[in-house]
């Protein structure tokens, strides 16, 4: 049976949103409200507003809104039961009700049961006899058993059991090749992987979308070979270990950004685990956004070679202009992090990311190794290009710090260096309020979404609409009316946010709601206007049953037919609907 409203609604009432929305977005108190980069849309500065009072959230660019389960709901794409689960468990309450996930769409479901299957055979087969060399080759790489559950780090063979097995499950070929499992040559199907250790990759709720496999005793072509891009793999939005990372992350305010999977599970084996990996590729805007969501604290730490520092650099071009405070761990002699922590240990590496360098530090050490400092030229191109982290400093003592450093150095009088920077006027954040009514619709339609408006607002108005009109001419105005009405009086009052779980998984009607309340209007409305937006409302539907019965008329033949139609028109006329 489906769970009542009231039993959702218990859940509801005992748990906080904010503390839910703490857990996916990093917030920021402002006001009476919280504030986030909303994931609903590519966002930029904080544009979602969080209320503790409304228990509801509202993003004033995209409009995306809600309560808890609704933000649950859309940000893992999950059905809405499995939304209102996922809240109960955090909060340590019981809710047992199971559904088909409707709103996931099959294709999709399955290339994550595949995913899912073939990430649980790889993990066996590591435990087999056949496991054997792969095990030893962790062993040596000092992976341990824990790192290996704690990755799902897996081992594909050399054959073509994978295939065969989810053949024999019922998937068809043609999708296995399609999602990159399979490869089809002479009307032959065969694994993709072999001999391989595979790395499960994740989207950023957990679900197993690819793999990466890591060679380890052959001398097969390529270090690591990587799923295929499908419409559920794409690199330029995958963050290795951010589903992992993101709790830690939100709690320090600050990731650690790597370039290898191995350096992310390195560092955890060293209790460090706000970190996620761009896997070797150019660092994209969504990867970005998502980072964005968390924190605005980043610690770049990629390989210590001069490809590492290359990447650190676009990186830092990519990002610097996104308000994001990055700062920089170069390591020595080469190593990337997974190696400097076998080599140097632990404790060194832990003192580079407690002690990282800021952006101009860094930009300043790395400018230097390619000037001359005995050339007017240069130092001038020196300062011009250190100009703008100069300015981003916000505290006077430590820009001055910073200023006479660089005089130091150049011996450029500082006074000159200062009297260069522009200082900063602060932004005024404009957030704009896009869903205003449509004056693009008709009266009729502006009616309705009025009534809706002020029954929302003066909710003595729902029993007004219900004995005055009780109708409205668009099925979803209509639906969302009548359930206002009813809700209104089971329960003799109004809340939305107990209104939206009473609609229970009802989107269109939520969303409708949702865009009417958001509507920049006065909240008071009299007698009168509400009297006029229901005339409007009435010689509308009268409007529109004229009309139906002119086309009747008009292809009727049957003269008596004829008269009684005509009749009826002429009654509508004087008396109204
Ligand atoms: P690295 O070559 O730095 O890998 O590539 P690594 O982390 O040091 O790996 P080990 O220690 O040799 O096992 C960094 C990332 O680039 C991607 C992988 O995602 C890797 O984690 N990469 C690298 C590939 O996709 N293919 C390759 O052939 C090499
Ligand atoms: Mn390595």
């Amino acid at each position: 049976m489906k769970p009542s409203y009231e039993e959702i609604l218990s859940i509801q009432r005992n748990v906080d949103i904010v503390d839910i929305i703490k857990d996916y977005i990093n917030l920021t108190p402002r006001g009476k409200n919280f504030f986030g980069i909303c994931p609903f849309h590519d966002d930029h500065s904080p544009s979602m507003s969080v209320s503790k009072d409304r228990q509801m959230y509202r993003c004033f660019v995209c409009g995306a809104s809600g309560n808890v389960f609704n933000f649950v709901k859309n940000y893992e794409n999950i059905s809405y039961y499995s939304a209102i689960k996922k809240v109960a468990d955090k909060v340590g309450l019981s809710f047992s009700y199971k559904e088909k996930e409707t709103t996931i769409n099959p294709i999709q479901k399955k290339y994550y049961d595949i995913y899912n299957y073939a990430s649980k055979y790889y993990q066996n087969n590591l435990k087999t006899s056949l496991g054997k060399t792969a095990k030893i080759y962790l062993k040596n790489r000092n992976i341990t058993d824990d790192m290996i559950k704690h990755f799902n780090i897996g081992l594909s063979l050399n054959d073509n059991n994978l295939t065969k097995l989810l053949l024999e499950k019922g998937f068809i070929e043609n999708e296995l090749v399609e999602f990159g499992i399979s490869n089809r040559i002479d009307n032959k199907t065969y694994d993709i992987y072999k001999n391989r250790i595979m790395f499960p990759l994740w989207d950023i709720n957990g679900n197993t979308i690819g793999f990466s496999g890591r060679i380890y005793d052959s001398n097969q072509d390529g270090k690591y070979i990587n799923t295929k891009e499908t419409n559920y793999f794409k690199k330029g939005s995958l963050l290795y270990n951010y589903h992992n990372a993101r709790k830690e992350i939100l709690k320090e305010n600050s990731v650690i950004v790597v370039e290898g999977f191995m350096d992310v599970i390195r560092l955890y084996s060293i209790n460090v685990y706000n970190v996620i990996a761009t896997m070797g590729t150019a660092v994209t805007k969504e990867h970005l956004n998502l980072i964005k969501r968390l924190t605005n604290n980043i610690i770049l730490m990629f390989d210590g070679d001069s490809a590492g520092e290359k990447a650190t650099n676009s990186f830092i071009k990519e990002a610097e202009n996104e308000s994001f405070k990055i700062s920089i761990v170069r390591l020595e002699e080469d190593l990337d992090p997974d190696d400097y922590i076998l080599k140097k240990g632990e404790e060194k590496i832990k003192y580079h990311l407690k002690h990282p360098k800021n952006l101009l530090n860094y930009k300043m050490d790395f400018l230097k190794k390619d000037l001359n400092f005995d050339n007017s030229k240069d130092i001038s191109k020196y300062i011009n290009l250190l100009k703008p982290e100069l300015e981003k400093i916000e505290d006077d003592i430590e820009r001055e710090v910073e200023i006479n450093r660089i005089s130091k150095q150049t011996g450029v009088d500082s006074k000159l260096i200062k009297s260069k920077l522009k200082t900063k006027v602060k932004q005024e954040k404009k957030e704009f309020i896009k869903d205003k009514i449509d004056y693009k619709t008709n009266k009729y339609e502006k009616a309705s979404k009025m009534i809706l408006y002020f029954m929302l607002k003066n909710n003595d108005l729902i029993d007004y609409y219900y004995e005055n009109l009780s109708f409205l001419p668009n099925k979803d105005d209509n639906l969302l009316a009548n359930q206002m009405v009813l809700f209104y009086k089971k329960y003799n009052c109004f809340n939305l946010n107990d209104f939206i779980t009473y609609l229970e998984d009802k989107s269109n009607l939520i969303n409708e709601i949702l865009q009417i309340e958001s509507y920049n209007y006065k909240i008071n409305c009299n007698k009168e206007e509400i009297d006029s937006y229901f005339k409007s409302v009435k010689e509308y539907i009268k409007n529109k049953k004229i009309e139906e019965l002119q086309i009747k008329l008009k292809n009727e033949t049957n003269d008596i037919v004829k008269k009684e139609i005509a009749k009826q028109i002429l009654d509508i006329r004087i008396k109204g609907v």
